[in-house]
């Protein structure tokens, strides 16, 4: 300290003083943080692991999952279960791994919890009691404030806009064929139809080509992507 004051400190003197010089090793320093973290995700090809393992969202799912988007649900539920018991334990199965993502384009995690997280909700109930509760959710939670959508029980899904859609998740790196988009109209009505005799019954009845059966397929479709390898093990420890 005492010899700041007769000479100044060579940090100064020899750094501070030098703007340009400063400014070069400011950035120099900034990039060795940035390397250290980009790098590393172009060289442990997490994503194509993942490509191998996870299938693409089927037709059916990607118009439903454009349908959760159109209607705003990420407004109120999040799909990212945390790695805390807590959330393990209340919404079942395995806390939420990057690598599930891998065909969310855009990412739907959400950052509003009005509702509850739904990354595990795929498989919880049937497809009967998605019917019920987007109709009308107070019939299936009395207190529940989630509006009804009434509307999904009668709007059609256009396998044009499907096609379009699936065109456009190819174009960002999905690897749709140009078969399974070209057959994606078929493909929707097989699965649409299982889900569409389920409904019947349960005594709902319902189309292969309305709404709520795309969004039922996204809904129950939640989740899949689970790591098998993991499925069981315990949820880790850590404190909240
Ligand atoms: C205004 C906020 C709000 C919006 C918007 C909203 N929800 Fe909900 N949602 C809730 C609340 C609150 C609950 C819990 C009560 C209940 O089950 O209705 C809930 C529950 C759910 C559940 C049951 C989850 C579980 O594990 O029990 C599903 C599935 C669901 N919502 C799907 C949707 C879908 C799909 C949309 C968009 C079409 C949507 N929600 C829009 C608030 C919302």
């Amino acid at each position: 300290m005492a010899d700041n004051n007769q000479q100044e400190h060579w940090h100064r003197r020899l750094l501070e003083h030098r703007a340009a010089l400063f400014a070069v090793l400011t950035t120099v320093a900034l990039s060795v943080g940035g390397i250290v973290e980009i790098v590393p995700m172009f060289t442990l090809h997490a994503e194509s692991d993942a490509a191998n393992r996870l299938a693409p969202y089927s037709p059916l799912e990607v118009a439903g999952r454009d349908i959760y988007m159109r209607e705003g649900c990420v407004g109120c539920h999040s799909q990212m279960v945390r790695p805390f018991r807590s959330e393990t334990l209340r919404y079942g199965g395995d806390w939420s791994r990057s690598e599930e993502y891998v065909w969310d384009r855009p990412f739907l995690l959400g950052s509003r919890r009005t509702g509850p997280d739904l990354h595990r909700v795929g498989k919880k109930y049937s497809d009967s009691w998605h019917y019920d509760h987007m109709k009308d959710p107070r019939s299936m939670a009395s207190n529940s404030i989630m509006p009804p959508y009434p509307w999904l029980l009668e709007w059609k899904v256009d396998s044009g806009d499907v096609q379009a859609s699936m065109w456009a998740l190819k174009m960002a790196g999905t690897p749709y064929t140009d078969a399974q988009i070209q057959g994606a109209p078929e493909d929707m009505k097989k699965q649409g139809e299982a889900i569409v005799a389920r409904l019947a019954e349960g005594g709902r009845s319902a189309e292969h080509d309305d709404e709520i059966v795309a969004l039922i397929a996204y809904l129950q479709s939640l989740g899949r992507h689970q790591r098998r390898d993991v499925a069981d093990a315990s949820s880790p420890e850590v404190t909240e």
